[in-house]
């Protein structure tokens, strides 16, 4: 599904210095796997999630998506992909606190790309309602617990049908019961929905979840 060859991806600190924050990573994903990637904080894992996610093109080397290279893509042929083939959830949940709860999961199919073949609306219903959000459809994030707001944020990226979940630290501002049940919700949709899953975290019994764990330490997979 998405391969890395050789990734490396740096950033200039100043003048002589250049920072790696990735260096000369191989790594594949395969469809429908559910893979964690570890690491203590500052190892490179989210700069490693971007560009798995396509939100970032790497500095050197190859990322290959569905046989292609990204680096022959433009911009524009990059979000059009990313939008039709990723979604994301992170840490922060990052609703939109004047949307209702019903908004928020339609957001993604305001800015959609490509040509819808349901009714959004329809299908945020029916999301809502299978994974017991329906009686909170109008109202906004404030008045949802952490959980319930993680579980809007992960509909939110179903709503376009991904191939591919990308989550940075999903669990991150969540109490444990609330965070092994976003993590039990991923699980679900991995094995129902056969969508690819993706998990950063930093957390052992988290990143347990995967059946295939990578470990990221200065900026280099072990
Ligand atoms: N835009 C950037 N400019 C400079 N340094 C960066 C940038 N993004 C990340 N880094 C550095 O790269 C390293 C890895 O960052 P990150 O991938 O966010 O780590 P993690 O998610 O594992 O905590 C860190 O040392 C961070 O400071
Ligand atoms: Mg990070």
């Amino acid at each position: 599904m998405i391969k890395l060859q050789n990734v490396s991806k740096s950033y200039r600190v100043d003048e002589d210095t250049i920072f790696y924050a990735l260096k000369k990573v191989s790594l594949e994903i395969k469809e429908t796997e559910f893979v964690s990637i570890t690491g203590p904080s500052g190892s490179g894992k989210s700069t490693l999630m971007h560009l798995i996610g396509l939100l970032d093109k790497p500095s050197s080397g190859d990322v290959i998506i569905q046989g292609k290279k990204i680096s022959q893509l433009s911009d524009d042929e990059l979000s059009t992909l990313r939008n039709e083939f990723v979604g994301f959830v992170f840490q922060q949940f990052n609703l939109i606190p004047k949307l209702s709860v019903l908004e928020n999961v339609l957001l993604p199919t305001v800015y959609a790309r490509k040509k819808l073949n349901y009714d959004p609306e329809a299908k945020a219903l029916e999301l809502l309602t299978k994974f017991g959000l329906i009686e909170k459809k109008s109202s906004f994030p404030n008045k949802l617990s952490g959980g319930q707001q993680q579980r809007v944020a992960v509909l939110r990226a179903l709503i376009m049908e991904p191939k591919l979940i990308l989550a940075d630290e999903p669990t991150g501002n969540l109490d444990s019961k609330s965070g092994h049940d976003i993590m039990k919700l991923l699980g679900e949709l991995n094995r129902n929905e056969k969508i690819t899953i993706v998990v950063v975290t930093h957390e052992a019994d988290i990143a347990a979840y995967g059946k295939r764990v990578i470990k990221v330490k200065d900026g280099q997979v072990g």
